[in-house]
């Protein structure tokens, strides 16, 4: 019987079934059959949620690399591995083999390993969606190095801090990226990042918008001659199961990032197996994940499930929005793509657009269609099912996180009946729970709770880099013996789960994770500014955009309040990037605190969406006169 693909409903409640009741049995088949080893595994998992500790496929030894790229070359060496589509639709697209990835990818590994990048290095990679991106990142799991990936939107000082964090060696980076009909100077921010991370020996550089950039002596290399030098063969390092693969920061409820910890085996076990299920692939499919590869999306989706799979994948260096908004189904149509995977923020900006950019194009090629990243609303899913998939195509909507490595509740497509805006049901392996208040599982359907998982799973995240402790106390404290996500959802008469959105200090901006605390540090910085509370207000195109209280120091403060508008966006995109900029500012005299000083967010999020319905009990605030000053002021 098949363990590794789902084939219909009935194999689908058994497998679920079998990976609860004898899960040591059903990931050891997965893991058996499908991946090449070192060594195998002592024992399939260990465990321990009071202190967070998590092993899967204890010892066995393994390179993920060899399983992308090294497996297939015999069956597949021919076959494009990665399509590269660039920004601009007048360059043109390229195919990278298998063969040439494998020789790309050794070529990299090497020349790391001569710039002195040895096993358990951390490398941090900066670069826009081009082929070396994926090669680089690659490059570093091939010799055991620990890629730490930073979206190419972050600020200076935001990839300064992640740097610092974890205290990288080396920066892989390139001149300039395009991005529409913008360029952006990639190595200028690095430059300035630099300025403040002493760890930091050698940079790597890619040549890609031939921006002129300055080459600081001894420490910046341009990557080609080096490549061009580096012979075309690496023998893949021997990682243990449990050897750090990357680091992946996200956004928490205090200002520092979480550098999230993902490690080989188990990472490598789940996200091939989702991949397989949750886009149905098969063997000449074209998979195209939207995402940028500086997210997990990108990790898990673009890069290592597809090519576990020996899969082809594409990557997209554009916007949905360039040169006009029918980009995505264009390049659809062009490269044939089988399944396609997005987010609800690029659908609800694509469908406010004239219907005509979709309809020209029949999009016959798809099979399946994806959403991830934040809930998606009714006439987003609607608009989706209908005019991308034809009505055709399964939209599969993925629950999951940086933490969870890959998905956790979709549907399975040509198995699971979808239902609009449900992620439906949990994928074999992963135990959902809905918690109360009072910290007691919900049972029953019908039901709306705190979303935990109470088993773990294969690419579950193993720590926050550098503090366990911090670890420990965001995912299993709140309620013990349970990985808590964060998460609200409710469950539906039959159990599927419908994500309603975040319950903590997270708020999701154009799919986004934003805390609201580095921003709220970010505007505190500012010399005329006392205090500031952020809380998210519901966007038509964005999902939530943001809503800043203010408080200044100087009551009477005689500049002008626009301009102080426009230096506190530009601090937060100094800081953090634009995409944490705020939509509106409101300066108040004071914020509704309790007794204890905690700011009364609930008041605040209603204020600015607008509801002044019912406040709730608001007995316990030290200033309940506030309220009604806000409420006038409201922007
Ligand atoms: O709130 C959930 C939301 O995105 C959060 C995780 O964000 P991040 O770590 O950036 O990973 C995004 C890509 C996996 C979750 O806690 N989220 C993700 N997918 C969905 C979602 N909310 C509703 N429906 C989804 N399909």
């Amino acid at each position: 019987m098949s363990y590794y693909k789902i084939l219909n409903l009935e194999h689908y409640f058994k497998m679920y079934k079998k990976s609860v009741r004898e899960p040591r049995k059903f990931w050891d088949k997965i893991a058996e059959e499908n991946f090449t080893w070192y060594q195998k595994w002592e024992k399939v998992f260990e465990f321990n949620f009071s202190e967070a500790s998590f092993k899967w496929f204890v010892d066995a030894k393994v390179n993920i690399t060899k399983n992308c790229i090294d497996r297939h070359l015999a069956r597949r060496g021919d076959k494009t591995a990665i399509i590269f589509e660039p920004n601009n639709p007048d360059e043109e697209a390229l195919h990278i083999s298998y063969n040439e990835l494998y020789d790309r990818v050794a070529r990299m590994a090497n020349v790391l390993r001569e710039q002195g990048i040895q096993k358990g290095d951390r490398v941090c990679i900066y670069l826009p969606m081009i082929p070396e991106l994926a090669v680089a990142t690659l490059a570093c799991a091939r010799i055991g190095a620990v890629h730490s990936v930073v979206f190419a939107g972050f600020s200076a000082s935001a990839v300064a801090a992640r740097i610092n964090d974890c205290e990288c060696k080396m920066v892989i980076t390139s001149d300039g990226s395009y991005r529409g009909n913008k360029s952006i100077d990639l190595k200028g921010i690095v430059d300035e990042a630099l300025e403040k991370t002493p760890c930091v020996e050698k940079v790597l550089v890619v040549k890609r918008t031939n921006t002129e950039v300055t080459m600081k002596d001894g420490r910046d290399f341009w990557l080609q001659p080096l490549l061009d030098a580096a012979i075309p063969n690496n023998v893949a390092e021997v990682m243990d199961a449990e050897d750090p693969l990357f680091i992946l920061y996200t956004s928490g409820s205090t200002g520092k990032p979480k550098g999230m910890v993902h490690t080989t085996a188990g990472y490598m076990v789940y996200t091939a197996y989702t991949f397989k299920n949750v886009f149905a692939y098969e063997e000449n499919d074209i998979f195209w994940c939207t995402a940028d590869i500086g997210w997990i999306t990108g990790h898990s989706y673009i890069l290592y499930g597809p090519l576990l799979n020996g899969a082809t994948t594409v990557i997209f260096e554009g916007v949905p929005s360039y040169p006009d908004f029918s980009r995505f189904w264009e390049v659809i149509e062009k490269h044939k793509i089988t399944q396609f995977y997005t987010a609800p923020t690029a659908i609800r900006s694509l469908a406010k657009e004239s219907l005509d950019y979709v309809q020209r194009f029949p999009l016959k090629s798809l099979k399946v269609i994806g959403s991830v990243g934040e809930p998606i609303n009714e006439e987003a899913w609607h608009w989706y099912n209908d005019h991308v998939g034809g009505k055709r195509c399964p939209l599969v909507d993925t629950w999951w996180q940086t933490e969870t490595g890959g998905i956790m509740i979709s549907p399975v497509p040509f198995v699971t009946p979808t239902k609009p805006t449900y992620a439906s049901l949990p994928l074999p392996g992963i135990q959902p729970v809905l918690m109360d208040e009072l910290r007691n599982e919900i049972e029953g359907n019908q039901v709306t709770g705190s979303l935990c998982i109470k088993f773990p799973w294969p690419s579950i995240a193993r720590t926050i880099w550098g503090d366990h402790q911090r670890y420990k106390e965001t995912y299993f404290t709140a309620f013990p013996g349970k990985y808590f996500t964060g998460d609200g959802a409710l469950r539906d008469e039959v159990g599927y789960y419908r994500i309603t959105g975040r319950v903590d200090d997270v708020i999701i901006v154009s799919g986004h994770n934003l805390g609201t605390a580095p921003i709220e540090d970010a505007i505190n910085e500012h010399p005329a500014i006392a205090e500031s509370a952020i809380v998210g207000f519901p966007h038509d195109v964005k999902g939530n955009a943001l809503y800043g209280f203010v408080i200044l120091k100087e009551i009477g403060e005689t500049r002008n309040q626009d301009n102080l508008a426009i230096e506190i966006n530009q601090i937060i995109s100094n800081q953090i990037g634009p995409i944490a900029k705020l939509d509106k500012i409101q300066f108040v005299s004071n914020l509704p605190k309790t007794r204890s000083g905690k700011i009364m967010r609930r008041i605040l999020r209603k204020i600015a969406e607008g509801d002044f319905s019912n406040f709730g009990d608001t007995s316990t605030l030290l200033n309940p006169e506030i309220v009604d000053e806000i409420k006038n002021g409201r922007v």
